[in-house]
């Protein structure tokens, strides 16, 4: 969906985050921050389905970069390698059933996102500067066209900045480690926690106006009607 008429010009000469701006009134994207296994895929899919928005899982599609990368036996830590790799590939993202999906040369590696090497290799190739701004502007793309509930670790601080619907859901360190074993994944995740809030690109921060919830003593259903009541005191129409 276009801008309107008499903006179109202006446009070429604007930032990103203030033609989105102009936007906002088409489509609405909440945000759901937060660190690994805080409990965003769940809370997000959920809240998407009871809004009747489209769900993306911006994290997704780091990890196909990363399952990309791996396939074409590049290290995740060669930028350089990387930066190439992605120069070859289509990455083509849109949503089915409501839901994100995302091709990689129309392949689509849903089976192999959470494999013990792409979740070794994910928070190095989340911190290539040129790999977010291919993210980012997927993520863009996609407000075009949808309404959103998006999760990920930087959608209400850089994605989207000017959302008034911004979450961010932690939980207690044994909490986020016994979910993710419960879960049969190995996966390091005070690292990764700690590569993604130390990165120097888009770190893990709480967006400066985004309402935290501690989830590690409640339900999926608990942190939803949480979100919603926010949302409806902010003035957004959930369906009964
Ligand atoms: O499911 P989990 O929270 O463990 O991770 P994910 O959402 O699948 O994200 C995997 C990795 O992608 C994270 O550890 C970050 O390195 C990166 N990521 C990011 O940098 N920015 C985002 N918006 C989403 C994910």
């Amino acid at each position: 969906m276009g801008l309107p008429a008499c903006f179109r010009g202006l446009a070429l000469h604007l930032p990103d985050t203030l033609i989105l701006d102009m936007r906002k009134d088409l489509h609405r994207v909440v945000a759901i921050d937060g660190p690994a296994a805080s409990g965003k895929s769940s809370v997000a899919r959920e809240l998407a389905r009871r809004l009747g928005f489209a769900y993306v899982n911006s994290g997704a599609i780091y990890r196909a970069i990363t399952w990309h990368v791996l396939q074409s036996a590049i290290d995740p830590g060669d930028t350089s390698g990387v930066g190439q790799a992605l120069e070859s590939v289509t990455i083509a993202c849109d949503i089915v059933n409501n839901e994100s999906r995302i091709l990689i040369d129309r392949i689509d590696p849903t089976d192999y996102l959470h494999d013990d090497r792409v979740n070794e290799g994910v928070s190095h190739i989340s911190g290539v500067p040129r790999v977010r701004s291919v993210v980012v502007q997927k993520m863009r793309d996609y407000a075009r066209s949808h309404n959103l509930v998006i999760e990920g670790r930087d959608i209400g601080s850089v994605v989207f900045p000017d959302t008034p619907y911004k979450f961010y859901l932690n939980a207690s360190p044994e909490v986020r480690l016994r979910r993710r074993a419960a879960q049969g994944q190995r996966d390091e995740i005070t690292m990764r926690d700690h590569a993604d809030s130390s990165r120097l690109v888009s770190p893990l921060v709480v967006a400066r106006d985004a309402h935290v919830i501690d989830t590690s003593l409640l339900t999926i259903e608990g942190v939803v009607n949480q979100i919603i009541d926010r949302l409806e005191q902010k003035g957004l129409h959930v369906p009964s």
